[in-house]
């Protein structure tokens, strides 16, 4: 049997502030093309864990592997580079500007660079927009146009659709659609099904319990600090993902579930068996 390497692997992770144990010891893989849900009550330490692993804060102790490979990030914009995008619940968007600009905060292309006094390369980042959006789906009437104007929704498509063009191993959503309406949150699951679709890898943090059966192939549940246990989506069901995370289902009582080694690929074929 060939060992599939997890393309995100967190050992032991651990975060204190002072006396409040934020996160404890906390175990977690993201497989090649998994989608995974991260749930639990508030204070849990879900957005711990994700400040954690995107280098917006640092450890007290703990390992992270990226394919394999232990990594250190000491900020966001160093987890960006190494393929790992987040989409924080406080968009990260500049209102006034508009979406191409938007869409290339931070790594805006240049004709010519000078440092500050560098000249964009506007038409180059106007048609790279449009194809990032493209592959996601959204239509934007009027590319030059400020997010002023723009819907929760349609903003939220071009943070998803930001961070989609540019992952290159796997994509964070916190709590995507938790401000938006219903036609909105539809449109960003159809985002992340494609996502799924084109194999990119996605941890997503939501409460809505029903996305997360619609959506994710494993669901990790945090509790008190600690990542209790992780189920299959396809072997558990809402009312015990409600028991675990309340505390009314002790993680141990259950059977016991599948390897996370094994690819949702793999998982399939031996839920055939
Ligand atoms: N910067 C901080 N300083 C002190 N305590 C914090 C800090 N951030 C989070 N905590 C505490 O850590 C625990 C986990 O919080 P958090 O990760 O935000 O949970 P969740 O996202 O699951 O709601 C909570 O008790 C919270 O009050
Ligand atoms: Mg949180």
């Amino acid at each position: 049997m060939t060992t599939i390497q997890p393309v995100l692997e967190i050992r032991s992770l651990t975060k204190h502030y002072g006396g409040v144990k934020a996160l404890t010891e906390a175990n977690f893989r993201l497989m090649p093309g998994e989608h995974v849900a991260i749930v639990g009550d508030n204070g849990a330490g879900k957005s711990t864990f994700v400040r954690l692993i995107t280098g917006a804060e640092q450890p007290n102790s703990g390992d992270l592997l990226l394919d394999g490979s232990k990594v250190s990030f000491k900020s966001p914009l160093d987890a960006r580079d190494q393929g790992m995008e987040t989409v924080y619940q406080t968009l990260a968007l500049a209102e006034d500007l508009d979406v191409p600009a938007n869409i290339f905060l931070g790594r805006e292309i240049t004709r010519i660079n000078l440092g500050p006094l560098s000249i964009l390369n506007h038409k180059a980042m106007r048609e790279q927009s449009t194809s990032m959006l493209s592959t996601t789906g959204v239509k934007i009437q009027d590319m030059s146009e400020s997010l002023r104007g723009m819907s929760g929704g349609q903003r939220q498509c071009v943070a998803i659709a930001r961070a989609a063009g540019f992952a290159k191993k796997l994509i964070i959503l916190d709590e995507p659609t938790a401000a938006l309406g219903v036609a909105e949150t539809a449109r960003v699951e159809q985002i992340i099904t494609g996502l799924k679709e084109r194999g990119i890898p996605l941890i997503i943090i939501s409460h809505n319990l029903r996305q997360v059966f619609d959506l994710a192939d494993r669901i990790y549940v945090f509790r008190q600090g600690r990542i209790i246990c992780n189920r299959l989506t396809s072997q558990t069901n809402p009312q015990e993902i409600v028991g675990l995370i309340t505390g009314a289902i002790d993680p141990s009582s259950l059977p016991p579930e599948m390897s996370p080694k094994l690819s949702p690929h793999t998982q399939k074929e031996a839920e055939t068996v």
